[in-house]
């Protein structure tokens, strides 16, 4: 928190609500789905690269905050599987926008501390893309700060497969297929995000209330927040407001607050019959 309050001015609406915010209630882990550049584009009567291109600066923006505020890891959705069906030349484009954003913000992770890592099917991109990812992750390793998770090519249904496949060919290389145990722990061992806590708060740009195939393992009991505001347009202050908003609910885990049970009336009620 105080490493954000450092490049903030006090007094306006940032600093303000960087100010309300609870440090002991700071989400660990942030998911984003940033949508909404095409249309943000069109609004303008751009061509839709335009609002990729206007996308970039937030992302550098959630990045260095999410790494101020001290979360232990900040998941972007860069690139689903399914992206590969837009035409050639935006996808093209996304992967110029990518390497630039990589040759520009490499040393800013490195100020923050920041460990750079891809999630998802990156065998299918362009070689110099892969080149230019391999090299973030490798010089951003031994950051012991927060863990930035690019998710391109990425599929959460394809991820959860790709984990029980991964036990099952480990268990066959060692001889132990016939007492192979896939449960829960088993499957999160092997994910792309295995060792990372999972996100407490999901974040989705521009309206849409869909989960895109992202994260599907690990959003279990996420805080899901969907604001209309397109990702070009996702400041400082909106990813504030979404933090804000999620240290206002009630996080049960799918249990009671312990100001719900009231004893006396809960014993009462159980040990009515039913009818
Ligand atoms: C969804 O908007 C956005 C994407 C598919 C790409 C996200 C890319 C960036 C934010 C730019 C660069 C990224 C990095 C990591 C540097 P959309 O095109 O689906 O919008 P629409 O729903 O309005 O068409």
């Amino acid at each position: 928190m105080k490493a954000l309050l450092e490049i903030l001015e006090p007094g306006n609406r940032e600093w303000e609500l960087a100010c309300s915010l609870d440090p002991a209630r700071m989400p660990a882990h942030v998911a984003v789905i940033m949508d909404g550049n095409g249309r943000w584009a069109r609004r303008r009567n751009l061509p839709r690269v335009a609002g990729h291109r206007a996308g970039v600066e937030p992302v550098r923006v959630a990045v260095e905050t999410c790494a101020r505020l001290g979360l232990q890891s900040l998941t972007l959705y860069a690139f689903s599987k399914e992206n590969w069906k837009r035409p050639k030349s935006e996808v093209d484009t996304l992967w110029r926008l990518l390497t630039y954003y990589l040759s520009r913000e490499v040393p800013r992770l490195m100020a923050n501390n920041i460990r750079m890592r891809v999630i998802g099917h990156t065998e299918a991109l362009p070689v110099k893309v892969r080149q230019e990812l391999c090299e973030a992750i490798q010089i951003t390793s031994s950051n012991t700060g927060m863990i930035l998770n690019l998710a391109i090519n990425y599929g959460g249904r394809t991820e959860i497969v790709d984990a029980v496949n991964r036990l099952i060919s480990e268990a066959r290389e060692e001889g132990t297929l016939d007492n192979l145990v896939v449960d829960e722990e088993a499957i999160e061992s092997k994910l792309d995000t295995a060792g990372q806590l999972e996100p407490d708060l999901l974040i989705r740009t521009s309206g849409e209330m869909r989960i895109s195939n992202f994260l599907l393992w690990q959003i279990a009991y996420a805080e899901l927040y969907v604001t209309e505001i397109c990702w070009p347009d996702f400041d400082r202050t909106c990813l504030l407001e979404a933090i804000a908003a999620y240290q206002k609910r009630d996080r049960r885990f799918g249990g009671l607050r312990p100001a719900q049970a009231s004893p006396a009336t809960e014993a009462e009620a159980v040990s009515a019959p039913i009818r």
